[in-house]
């Protein structure tokens, strides 16, 4: 959430620099946007409302400065105003911060150094602030250290104080990364900022700064300790992160699926077989995630119980913290996360920890924070995912489970086996004709205010997962139910022409949810069928191949579609929805 961005070197147009390199973090905070700079010994600053991405690059062209640092804001304290957005400055004009967070205890620090000294809503504001107090009395490095030292809260920050020829930046719960160029360094929320100048990083963890000039020296904030840090090289190509030849992240996300299911399953089998023996000595196995990454924990549920023969407990992360009652130095906690920096799965790592829990991460993020703070963690090896709305990262980590699944039954061959007959079945589905034909019943859905989709067994979580995806990016009412709760209430919310999806696979509850799906018809609902065999009950037919129990991988890729080709009719830009950003970094 926020995307941070600020780079120090031997250019001289960083204020550019800075505007493109936010432009690749916009699917992170796109409500408002704002750069500054030291520009012969003033703060230069601009910021607006709207999005980065429709800023000009000559917009800076011809202002001079090698050190700038700049912000994409989703809004948390304070209305989403110009006032509002990032960066915030001090009162002088001295010092500007850009922060990506919530600093809890800002009203007190506000109120400590007088409140008519503010000129925003937000909690931001305090640090600028409290920056420059420190500044009458110590050097820009320890002022820095002094304010950070009274924040509570999660925070990663670039600080920039006009006439010292330095950044400072720091971080405890928030992500920030440093890049190390030949000459110039970068400090970004994610990698793909500046993925295009260097592939060389340096990571800041919890409670550590940061002071880059023509070098960097890393500090432990409690102690004031020098930190000593590795170059670590990053294999990500800088084309992976950009949209090609698509119109959208999305849709090209989508299409990457083509391939990424074989790249989460080409795991190093020892490693595999270290986390199924972990698994199996663990007496009470729970998993979490948030949102998309919940609902394929809930799938992991399925897998393990079906393919695997054992009970497997999920929470979503948000929710996770009260089960610690149940959490033993024996228990495991599985945590899935795209991004591996979601607040909610880091709090429910942070309890687990203290009751001696081990944890092990899915992850696409090798270098996050869940990443790097899990006892085991396996890459899903998905690439970048731009897009706001997971897609190719949720199939990636359904075949990552469902093979761990088939390892901890003794049959890792099989499940490999399994897993690359789906990625050969999805990589034929994705054909031209298929996608036209979910256009088709995309246009007719569009005109709908009121969607339902019923799945049952392993494609109840999907039939969640697809009203995430048709909310998200379509603004379409959509609600996923399990198909046998229908008649305890939800079928009341049916009438004539009500676009019903139902999931179906060859399984031992397909004649159930097919009764449930021809109640649906009886109610007058339309009803798309998304099924390796064609049903007279349904108005659309999608045809999916025939996977058994990996059902859920074929099935979510209609509905993926579904939703973008819906956004689109609509004149959506699917890629942004409203209200959300990709990387949930606050509770
Ligand atoms: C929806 C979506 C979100 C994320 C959730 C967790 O399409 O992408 O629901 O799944 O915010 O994010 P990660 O996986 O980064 O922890």
């Amino acid at each position: 959430m926020c995307g941070i961005f600020g780079t120090i070197g031997k250019r001289d147009n960083a204020l550019s620099l800075v505007v493109e390199g936010l432009k690749k973090l916009e699917y992170r905070g796109y409500d408002s946007w704002g750069v500054t700079a030291d520009v012969d010994g003033e703060l230069f600053i601009d910021k607006h409302v709207g999005k980065i991405s429709t800023v000009g690059t000559s917009r800076f062209e011809g202002i001079k400065s090698n050190m700038a640092v700049g912000h994409s804001r989703w809004a948390t304290h304070g209305g989403v105003t110009d006032i509002n957005a990032h960066p915030h400055f001090s009162h002088d004009r001295k010092v500007a911060v850009v922060h990506n967070g919530i600093i809890e205890n800002y009203h007190e620090i506000r109120e400590e150094l007088g409140r008519d000294k503010f000129i925003s809503e937000t909690d931001t504001e305090v640090i600028p602030q409290l920056i420059s107090h420190y500044l009458k009395t110590m050097e820009f490095k320890e002022a820095v250290l002094e304010a950070t030292r009274r924040l509570k809260g999660r925070y990663a920050i670039v600080a920039l104080h006009v006439g010292d020829h330095q950044l400072i930046a720091a971080r405890r719960g928030s992500p920030l990364i440093v890049g190390v160029g030949n000459g110039e360094y970068f400090l970004a929320s994610d990698i793909p900022a500046f993925l295009e100048y260097t592939q060389d990083v340096m990571y800041l963890n919890d409670n550590e700064m940061v002071v880059v000039n023509d070098h960097v020296e890393f500090i432990n904030i409690e102690t004031g300790e020098l930190v000593e840090k590795r170059l670590i090289n990053i294999d990500w190509k800088a084309e992976s992160a950009e949209k090609g030849e698509y119109d959208h992240y999305m849709l090209k996300e989508i299409m990457e699926q083509k391939d990424t299911i074989h790249r989460a399953i080409n795991q190093d089998s020892e490693e595999i077989m270290e986390i199924v023996k972990a698994i199996q000595a663990a007496r009470g196995c729970f998993f979490s995630g948030c949102g998309t990454a919940g609902k394929v924990c809930m799938v992991g549920e399925y897998f393990f119980s079906i393919v695997a023969d054992r009970h497997v407990n999920y929470a979503p992360a948000s929710e996770f913290p009260i089960y610690h009652h149940f959490l033993k130095p024996e228990s495991l906690l599985v945590v899935v996360s795209q991004s591996g920096e979601t607040a909610d799965v880091l709090e429910a790592m942070e309890v687990a920890k203290k009751k001696g829990t081990k944890v092990l991460s899915l992850i696409n993020v090798g270098s996050s924070t869940i990443a790097r703070q899990s006892d085991y963690s396996l890459l899903i090896n998905a690439g970048p995912e731009k897009a706001v709305a997971s897609t190719k990262a949720a199939t990636s980590q359904m075949a990552l489970l469902l093979l761990i699944a088939y390892a901890v039954n003794g049959e890792l061959q099989e499940g490999r086996r399994v897993l690359a007959e789906v990625a050969g079945k999805i990589n034929d589905m994705l054909n031209p004709r298929f996608l036209n034909y979910i256009k088709s019943v995309a246009e007719a859905i569009q005109k709908h205010e009121n969607a339902y989709i019923i799945g049952k067994a392993q494609n109840y979580p999907i039939a969640l997962e697809a009203a995430i995806k048709i909310q998200e990016v379509s603004y379409v009412h959509a609600e996923g139910f399990a198909a046998g709760e229908l008649k305890h209430g939800p079928i009341a919310l049916v009438t004539e022409g009500t676009p019903c999806i139902s999931l179906i696979a060859n399984d031992e509850v397909k004649d159930d949810i097919l009764n449930n799906t021809i109640e649906l018809k009886a109610r007058g609902a339309h009803i798309i069928g998304i099924a390796p065999e064609k049903h007279e009950v349904f108005d659309d037919w999608i045809k999916v191949p025939d996977v058994g129990v990996a059902s859920p991988l074929v099935n979510i890729i209609p509905i993926q579609l579904l939703a973008y080709y819906i956004s689109i009719c609509r004149g959506l830009d699917p890629d942004m929805p409203r209200n959300l950003a990709k990387s949930v970094t606050v509770k």
